[in-house]
């Protein structure tokens, strides 16, 4: 089978070679609207990633295709009305990283609770002081989840094992799960007014703009935690560094920023076509990084070595069920 591959680097390609065997594979670092088409008229299946626009104009080259495997979650970048019509197939890899951005929530909240930061900028200047590293223990503490989708449940399940007190805030809350992953719903100013660390697991939509606010900030507790591995735009950064110049809470733990939004997919972070200056210009301004009890990482959650390889297996997956006429998970109903 003809396969073609778009926006690809060398790892990878190495790596779907090894899984495709015997097929007669097409690669190319670029975005499909940039290659010469006739290099790949005769492909069967085609798997990109968001920065490739597979429009109308592009199927119509295509003859054969029978397949678009996108190595994301959205699919907004493929025209799938003109697939319908076509019969071509779309797949698309739904989960990747539930655990792996879960376990980056503990990453930030364990630095700040036991000010790993802090300790680790004195060690490295020779300084074994104790002085301001004072930390505070996780058992017994509540944790308050605001989003208990499956990020959420990742983060409830390693809280019990700190055996944290759990609740949660959802507007869609699904009671079966409060026994499986052992917490409790609430509001969402119970949560903020009762929890020691607040960890946000929601989408950003525009009805979430500014979810945390110089309003519920005022609710939180002293000394409590926030903790945004979700989307910046969730919180309202002024209030933020506000409510943390005023010392009115403890401390933050953000993987993402405010004015992140030309992320959709964190994939894209890892594109050759993102473009990375901005992000850090955006990082550069923020005044959130002149805080010792604030801990910043760029947008790495979703980065471990298992949620890529998670990313390439999937569509890999996908595509050898398609060569062999199987049914699979990936399929996007269009
Ligand atoms: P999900 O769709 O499984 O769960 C989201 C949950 O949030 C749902 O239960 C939904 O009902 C709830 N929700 C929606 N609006 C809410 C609100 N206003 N307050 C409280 N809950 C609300 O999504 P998943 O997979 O758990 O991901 C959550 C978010 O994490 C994603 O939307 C994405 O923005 C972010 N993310 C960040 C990554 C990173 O590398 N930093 C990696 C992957 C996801």
């Amino acid at each position: 089978m003809k396969i073609a591959f778009f926006e690809i680097n060398d790892l990878e390609k190495k790596y779907i070679q090894n899984d495709l065997k015997g097929h007669k594979l097409f690669f190319s670092k670029e975005k499909i609207n940039e290659v010469d088409l006739s290099l790949i008229e005769n492909a069967e299946i085609i798997s990109v990633f968001i920065y490739s626009n597979v429009n109308k104009k592009i199927l119509s080259k295509l003859k054969k295709l029978k397949a678009i495997v996108t190595r994301s979650t959205g699919i907004d970048h493929i025209d799938a009305g003109a697939c319908k019509k076509k019969k071509i197939k779309i797949y698309n890899v739904p989960d990747y990283g539930q655990n792996t951005v879960a376990e980056h929530t503990f990453a930030l909240i364990l630095s700040l609770s036991r000010k790993i930061n802090k300790a680790y900028d004195q060690t490295t200047k020779g300084n074994f002081s104790l002085e301001n590293l004072e930390g505070f223990d996780l058992k017994g503490k509540t944790l308050g989840i605001i989003g208990m989708g499956s990020i959420g449940r990742h983060v409830a399940r390693i809280a019990n094992g700190f055996e944290m007190e759990v609740v949660a805030y959802d507007p869609f809350p699904n009671k079966s799960l409060e026994k499986k992953f052992n917490f409790r719903y609430t509001s969402l100013r119970e949560l903020l007014k009762n929890s020691d660390v607040v960890s946000l697991h929601c989408p950003y939509t525009k009805k979430n703009h500014h979810l945390i606010n110089a309003n519920n900030l005022k609710i939180m507790k002293k000394n409590s935690l926030l903790i945004n591995t979700a989307r910046g735009d969730l919180i309202d950064t002024p209030s933020l560094v506000k409510a943390l110049s005023e010392k009115r809470i403890g401390g933050a733990g953000l993987d993402v920023l405010e004015g992140e939004l030309l992320i959709k997919e964190e994939a894209e972070l890892l594109s050759l076509h993102f473009p990375k200056k901005k992000l850090e210009t955006l990082i550069e301004d923020h005044l959130l990084l002149t805080f010792d009890n604030v801990i910043i990482t760029p947008h790495i959650a979703f980065y471990s070595e298992e949620a890529l390889k998670r990313i390439l297996n999937t569509a890999l997956e996908d595509i050898q069920a398609i060569i062999k006429n199987k049914k699979c998970d990936g399929e996007v109903k269009i």
